[in-house]
């Protein structure tokens, strides 16, 4: 018999439960399912029964229910979806964070040599488990923070071995500690130092070689691109995410971040899953991205901390009927955070989303996004039970009380992990 764990006492339950399987749009965005008065019985690592006390405790005898969380009236939220990270690398880049403040531009650091090189550098250079040891430490972040699933990239490898490395650091960890990781590969993240000269040969070795082996030994679901002046254009980024789409990797981009140069265009031209960043998009990117049904990604805690008082088009989009999903982005240079409720914060003060709105694009759908939404995004029977006891009653108080960490305890799979 699988072990019962009733969690009871709780004043406000975020079920984000709907009755049509669709993620969440327009309207939609803000129906968060709340029910007071809950309780959430767990059966191992599911969820068996919730809703209304009352009914969830009918017919079930206290006794057979081998442990009890009093919730004491605070309110319990699905574990947050962080669908856009890059949580391998090696070392940190505060250095560039004093450039910035001294008035360089993040693609200026880049172009001079700086950003993702700087970490492909190191990370060239690091051991295997010495990256894993770093890796361990941002994913016990992103936990405290009730982040029970992300999406992880490798990317500061920029070399066949050294992204399969990173690509090796997410398989090897994922078991070992509660987060599951559903890895991306984005060898295309930058041109390395090599081939700064000779881009085409770097384009060759993705296209022939890192994609195919990435694909046959089952390294990443998705493939991934930074799509942007500078780095990888429209027509490379079509050429590299087509041979990713032949060899069965399902799509994501880093699009139209700093310039609109048409990146939200090609995720609908190839109809990829997300479409992420979007600072920069433009109208008609929004149209064809609602039209394909690619998903948008989007970042405030980048814009933040970049600095540029640009943030991404939220409310365009939702009235175009766009499935918005947030996310840290959390890495050493444009977005260094593990904190979903300051992205929650940024979002309801810079994209002018709702606080419902906000939880919506933090938890079911980007589990839409991973195609994961019939396991983890909401809290109903049958689903993973990943789950949030925060130490306040009123998930408004989330984007409110800002920068405080309000986790109190987060379930994974059905067990205690903060
Ligand atoms: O999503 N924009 C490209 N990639 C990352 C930043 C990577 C870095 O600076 O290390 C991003 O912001
Ligand atoms: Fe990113």
């Amino acid at each position: 018999m699988k072990e019962k764990l009733l969690i009871y006492n709780i004043g406000q339950l975020l079920t984000l439960k709907s009755s049509k399987d669709t993620p969440r749009k327009g309207k939609k965005l803000s129906d968060l399912g709340v029910v007071n008065n809950a309780s959430v019985l767990i059966q191992g690592d599911k969820i068996a029964k919730c809703g209304v006390e009352r009914e969830v405790l009918r017919g079930i005898k206290r006794s057979s229910i081998s442990k009890e969380i009093d919730a004491k009236g605070m309110m319990v939220s699905p574990g947050f979806v962080d669908p856009h990270t890059h949580p391998v690398f090696f070392g940190t880049r505060e250095e560039e964070f004093c450039m910035r403040l001294a008035g360089m531009k993040y693609m200026d650091i880049a172009a001079a040599g700086g950003g993702i090189r700087n970490s492909a550098r190191r990370f060239r250079k690091a051991t295997k488990s010495d990256i894993k040891k770093q890796t361990r430490t941002v994913l016990k972040r992103l936990l405290k923070h009730g982040i029970t699933t992300i999406e992880a990239k490798s990317g500061y490898g920029l070399s066949f071995d050294s992204e399969v490395k990173a690509l090796e650091v997410i398989k090897e960890l994922n078991g070992k500690q509660p987060i599951e990781m559903v890895p991306t590969f984005l060898g295309a993240h930058e041109f390395p130092d090599e081939y700064r000269d000779n881009r085409e040969e770097y384009i060759r070795i993705l296209v022939e070689e890192m994609i195919p082996y990435v694909a046959e030994n089952n390294l990443a679901e998705y493939c991934d691109i930074f799509c942007e002046e500078g780095v990888f254009d429209v027509e490379q980024s079509r050429k590299i995410l087509k041979a990713a789409q032949k060899q069965g990797l399902k799509i994501r981009m880093h699009a139209d971040e700093i310039h609109p140069i048409g990146g939200a265009e090609l995720a609908a031209e190839i109809k990829a899953k997300t479409a992420d960043h979007l600072v920069a998009i433009s109208d008609e990117g929004i149209r064809m991205m609602a039209k394909a049904g690619v998903m948008p990604i989007l970042l405030p805690a980048t814009s933040f901390s970049l600095n540029t008082g640009k943030y991404a088009p939220a409310r365009k989009m939702i009235e175009a009927g766009l499935p918005v999903c947030l996310s840290t982005d959390c890495n050493p240079g444009s977005s260094y955070t593990e904190s979903a409720s300051f992205v929650i914060t940024l979002a309801c003060l810079h994209l002018k989303m709702s606080p419902e709105e906000a939880f919506a694009a933090y938890t079911i759908n980007p589990a839409y996004s991973l195609d994961r939404n019939h396991l983890i995004g909401s809290i109903e029977a049958g689903k993973m039970a990943d789950l949030i006891i925060w130490e306040t009653p009123n998930y408004r108080e989330i984007p409110y009380h800002c920068s405080v960490n309000l986790v109190s305890r987060v379930i994974k799979g059905g067990k205690k992990v903060v």
